[in-house]
């Protein structure tokens, strides 16, 4: 199984440039178009949220346009840029969207390794939080397959990044219950996140966590005290968590983080006349 990681798209309205600058839209093509040229395809495409920029409903046919092209099927959660609603609106037509319920979080039964895909949104705040009842939730989806292995989406990283403003805490409330529910089911195999644009790799509750980059801009890497978080020309890229059958260390899941763009001429290592 491969599992394609994008996140943060941030998608304005057609012929707007978030923060005047960056063309999200064309940085999102070229991330589509890269997945699509990948040879074996990922079995799925998951977006950890912020698809567009404000949350508004001019923001996202487009975001959805540009998703529907590609050839993997796409699952998403919602980002703090996001509105649940638009969200909602935007992708009424996929099955995994959860038909009531306050929050947008399910559960993907359909690949070797499950998907349980939280929402950490607080409206109008850029911080996440997960209550009580989201995780009761969680814990009843990791209770139900304890020996199948998962992967748990949210969108913000429940850790410090070590960078300064609102992606400096992910979490404001909820976070030692996570690092306790992880730790209670080592079936976990990745905690898979986006929101700090830059990728990144953690641990928390004993579960590694990956962070994804940015399909858009990228956060520049600061880490003084007096810094103040810089957009960058960075740029994007994804993840690919492939769930490999390893002769010594059994099944396991390898994360890549590849960056989209143009690096120049594609040398083939040969020795002898014949690969390597
Ligand atoms: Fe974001
Ligand atoms: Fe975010």
């Amino acid at each position: 199984m491969i599992l394609a990681h994008i996140s943060d798209s941030h998608i304005e309205a057609p012929g707007v440039l978030t923060y005047g600058t960056f063309d999200a839209a064309a940085s999102l093509r070229r991330v589509v178009a890269a997945l699509n040229a990948c040879d074996p395809q990922p079995d799925a495409v998951l977006h950890t949220g912020d698809i567009v920029h404000h949350g508004e409903a001019a923001q996202y046919p487009p975001a959805r346009e540009i998703l529907a092209g590609l050839k993997a099927p796409l699952y998403a959660i919602p980002g703090n840029h996001d509105s649940r609603e638009g969200f909602a609106e935007a992708f009424a037509d996929q099955p995994w969207l959860p038909k009531d319920g306050p929050f947008l979080h399910y559960t993907v039964e359909d690949f070797p390794v499950r998907l349980v895909c939280l929402d950490t949104v607080v409206p109008g705040q850029p911080w996440g939080t997960l209550c009580a009842e989201r995780l009761a939730w969680l814990e009843s989806q990791l209770a139900a397959q304890p020996m199948r292995p998962t992967i748990v989406a949210c969108h913000h990283p429940p850790f410090a990044t070590g960078l300064t403003g609102s992606t400096k805490v992910g979490l404001d409330q909820g976070g030692a219950e996570f690092a306790a529910i992880l730790g209670r089911h080592a079936q976990v195999q990745r905690v898979l996140c986006g929101h700090s644009h830059r990728p990144m790799l953690g641990v928390f509750g004993g579960r590694p966590v990956w962070v994804a980059p940015a399909t858009c801009y990228q956060f520049e890497a600061g880490f003084s005290a007096e810094n103040t978080l810089a957009l960058t020309q960075e740029p994007p890229g994804y993840g690919l968590h492939l769930w490999l059958e390893d002769p010594v260390a059994g099944p396991g899941l390898v994360s890549h983080y590849v960056p989209v763009g143009d690096f120049g001429e594609r040398r083939v290592l040969l020795r002898d006349g014949k690969r390597v």
